[in-house]
């Protein structure tokens, strides 16, 4: 059965992130915005798992769009998707979200189709204005759309209009819950988000249960946090030692309010620089890390200013992946992301590769991880860009694999 996947606002992560949780490399169709694939499993534990995704349904009617233009023929496909669904109450709500332009006209002929359609089976309804193209999982949460009534998803893909209908959205509560009401909110390090930390996690994975996964740059511990919220048996150190006891009140927030416990013993001080205790050797499947990245800036640097603080910071990467090739097993994943650093004018790659490559790594460059990413905006030839405009440092998130 066909399904579709709406994307926030990191079109080729989510893509890529979306490529690990269903194993299918072949997308039907595809944008920044949306996929949609042949996927015979629930696609609502797939949007549970994902950080980049917003919306995901069914797929249950593709037509030429100049076709659909005509009213008779949009009435016959919702009066198809009617008859298919059967409603516990006589009045319901139902909302309508569009990817891709649509002008007015369209949007008030497909509104009117559904309304014509349910009063001709005895239903009466209300339809959810939009405010925005999509819409917001609290507008439909409260108007208990999922529950009740219908929301269906129009995408514009080439010549093709295609209708789905949402079976689930990204719980929005949780995730700024996950984010925001944490106790230790150390934003002097910089925080990564619950979301981005959650993709890379997925962009880790090898299809193993509870795979062992470290962060050695740990923090206040968002990306502990975001594998343990997927049952990925999690680790995590740090150099600074307030850094340990933030990440560890966090997870002990974050067990009394969602359950998923860490041991604390599995969150110590450590170096990345140095070796880590025997007992660590080949034993990791994954390293996923945000690590530091330099000291904040408050305005771009000149480009000897990014040669000094480039030096400094590749000594580190570079120590830190003479760890990191002790302590993975054969075959483990690094995801790691680097600095990219607004520099007179334009963001500044570090260049890593000769000095990490050496060192028993290869790296899966989007292209090669996912050949349609090639067409995405948001990538480079090594790895995914991530960052808003008006930041001085974005972070380019590389994922590499142990020889
Ligand atoms: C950008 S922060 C990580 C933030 C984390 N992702 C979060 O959201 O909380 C980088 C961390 O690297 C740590 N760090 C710096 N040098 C280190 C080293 N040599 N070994 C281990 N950790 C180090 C810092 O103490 C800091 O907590």
């Amino acid at each position: 059965m066909q399904k579709f996947f709406l994307f926030g606002n990191s079109g080729a992560l989510s893509i890529a992130e979306i490529y690990k949780l269903t194993n299918i490399e072949k997308f039907l169709y595809f944008s920044e915005k949306f996929a949609v694939l042949d996927f015979s499993k629930d696609e609502r534990e797939i949007l549970r798992d994902s950080g980049g995704t917003i919306k995901a349904g069914k797929v249950f009617e593709i037509q030429k769009f100049s076709k659909v233009l005509s009213q008779n023929f949009l009435r016959e496909i919702v009066k198809n998707f009617l008859s298919s669904k059967s409603f516990k109450k006589k009045k319901i709500n139902f909302g309508v979200s569009f990817v891709g332009n649509f002008d007015s006209n369209f949007k008030r002929k497909i509104k009117e189709s559904i309304k014509f359609e349910l009063s001709e089976i005895g239903i009466k309804s209300r339809f959810l204005e939009n405010k925005t193209d999509i819409l917001a999982t609290a507008t439909l949460k409260f108007n208990k759309i999922l529950e009740e009534g219908f929301e269906i998803v129009l995408i514009k893909s080439g010549e093709n209009l295609i209708f789905g209908e949402t079976t689930e959205n990204q719980d929005i509560d949780r995730w700024s819950k996950k984010d925001f009401e944490r106790p230790e909110r150390d934003t002097t390090h910089g925080l990564l988000q619950p979301k981005i930390a959650r993709i890379m996690l997925n962009l880790s994975r090898k299809n193993l249960k509870n795979p062992k996964i470290l962060d050695p740059s740990c923090g206040s511990g968002t990306i502990l946090q975001e594998g343990l919220d997927l049952n990925f048996d999690m680790f995590g150190s740090d150099i600074d030692s307030k850094s340990v006891e933030f990440s560890k009140k966090n997870l002990l927030w974050f067990f009394k309010e969602f359950d998923k416990k860490i041991d604390e013993t599995k969150i110590f001080v450590q170096d990345i620089k140095r070796d880590f205790d025997k007992k660590f050797e080949n034993f990791f499947d994954a390293i996923v890390s945000e690590p530091f990245m330099g000291s904040q800036i408050s305005k771009e640097l000149t480009f000897k200013n990014f040669l000094t603080r480039s030096k400094e910071l590749i000594f580190l990467y570079s120590k830190s992946f003479e760890t990191f090739s002790k302590i993975l097993k054969r075959g483990g994943v690094v995801v790691f992301a680097f600095p990219l650093t607004l520099t007179e004018g334009r963001y500044k790659k570090l260049n890593f590769e000769s000095k990490i490559l050496g060192k028993n790594f290869k790296m899966i460059p989007p292209q090669n991880f996912l050949p349609i990413l090639s067409r995405f905006r948001g990538i480079t030839e090594r790895g995914f860009v991530f960052g808003k405009n008006d930041q001085f440092v974005q972070r380019e998130i590389v994922v590499f694999e142990k020889l």
